[in-house]
């Protein structure tokens, strides 16, 4: 097992995006001003994707300008073609996280492209980026299985990720898009690419639907995995995979590695305050368990019984 985990914060997209309600534009520069401070390595801070597409992520622009940018914090955007793209470079981005889906049907239905398809467009993305200092990284949808075709063949996944490493992308994000991943799949799969592709830079992208999420976390970790995407609160989820639910939480997975003596370079106690103010952002509870049952170090008064007796 890995020292050092590199934890990316992706509420601001996989967490709104998926919301009833937009949350204003200077709500969310506020809340990624708030994160900046709390030793993540990465924040996601929006998508270019399509306005008619994605309601809530419309002030993309607006939002990656407007943020104060720290030191040391990585700032990426998703883009899912090469429009998004041109988008996010005019923003100055530090990288380019380029969206795909594994399977055909969560690809025709998310973006209306084919893996194929999408892989033309990002050939395109990575030529208009050569020479620049932006990180063009791909995210790979359905990874772990597919709401609609079921489990996608670990050859497929391999078969995509070379194609992705041959166009010039220089990291890859297996995502888990609906939960459907288990503990003794992801070792297996994490196992196999970190020995294929020992050079290239992996993050796993885990959806907490069926529970499995921080399990999954320590199986990839196992493998030799050491970036994880997290969403504050544990809010996320893809609108155009039924079923999904929220990314596993960014808290309780600092939460975890910490009481495991493991180093995320985050401050819990500060990523704690800011995820406290998240529910009167989005208007509803959130699903994050360690800002409602407190850090495993929270001690309640004894019952007064046992203080009267002694
Ligand atoms: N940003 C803004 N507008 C975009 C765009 C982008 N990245 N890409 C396309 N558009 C606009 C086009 O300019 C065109 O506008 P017009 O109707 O005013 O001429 C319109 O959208 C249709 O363009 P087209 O290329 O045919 O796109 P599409 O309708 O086939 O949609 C995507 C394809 C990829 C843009 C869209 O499905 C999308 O944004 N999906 C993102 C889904 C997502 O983020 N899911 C959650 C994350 S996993
Ligand atoms: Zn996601």
């Amino acid at each position: 097992m890995k020292n050092r985990l590199y934890i990316q914060e992706v509420a601001t997209r996989d967490g709104f995006q998926i919301e009833s309600s937009f949350v204003p534009t200077e709500a969310k520069i506020a809340l990624i001003d708030k994160l900046s401070h709390t030793g993540l390595a990465k924040i996601e801070v929006t998508s270019f994707t399509s306005p008619k597409a994605i309601a809530n992520l419309r002030d993309a622009e607006e939002v990656m300008r407007g943020i104060q940018r720290v030191k040391g914090v990585e700032y990426t955007a998703l883009v899912p073609n090469v429009k998004g793209c041109e988008r996010a470079l005019s923003c100055a981005v530090d990288e380019i996280n380029l969206v795909m889906s594994a399977s055909d049907t969560h690809g025709m239905a998310n973006l209306r492209m084919t893996p194929e398809q999408s892989l033309l467009q990002f050939k395109e993305i990575v030529e208009v980026t050569r020479g620049s200092s932006v990180f063009v990284n791909a995210s790979l949808s359905t990874t772990f299985g597919c709401p609609f075709e079921g489990a996608v063949a670990e050859a497929r996944i391999f078969q995509l990720v070379q194609k992705l490493l041959d166009i010039g992308v220089q990291g890859v994000t297996l995502c888990d898009t609906t939960g459907m991943a288990d503990p003794a799949q992801v070792e297996r799969l994490c196992t196999t690419v970190l020995e294929r592709w020992p050079e290239t830079v992996f993050t796993l992208h885990f959806h907490n639907t069926r529970g499995m999420g921080l399990a999954n976390v320590l199986a990839a970790m196992s493998a030799g995995v050491e970036r994880f995407d997290a969403s504050l609160g544990g809010l996320g989820g893809c609108p155009y995979a039924p079923g999904a639910s929220g990314n596993i939480c960014t808290e309780d997975l600092v939460h975890m590695l910490q009481r495991m003596g493991l180093q995320t370079g985050v401050d819990l106690d500060r990523l704690l305050a800011v995820a406290s103010t998240l529910s009167a952002l989005v208007g509803h509870e959130v699903p994050g368990a360690i800002l409602r049952a407190g850090k495993a170090d929270r001690r309640y008064s004894r019952p007064m019984s046992q203080t009267v007796n002694g």
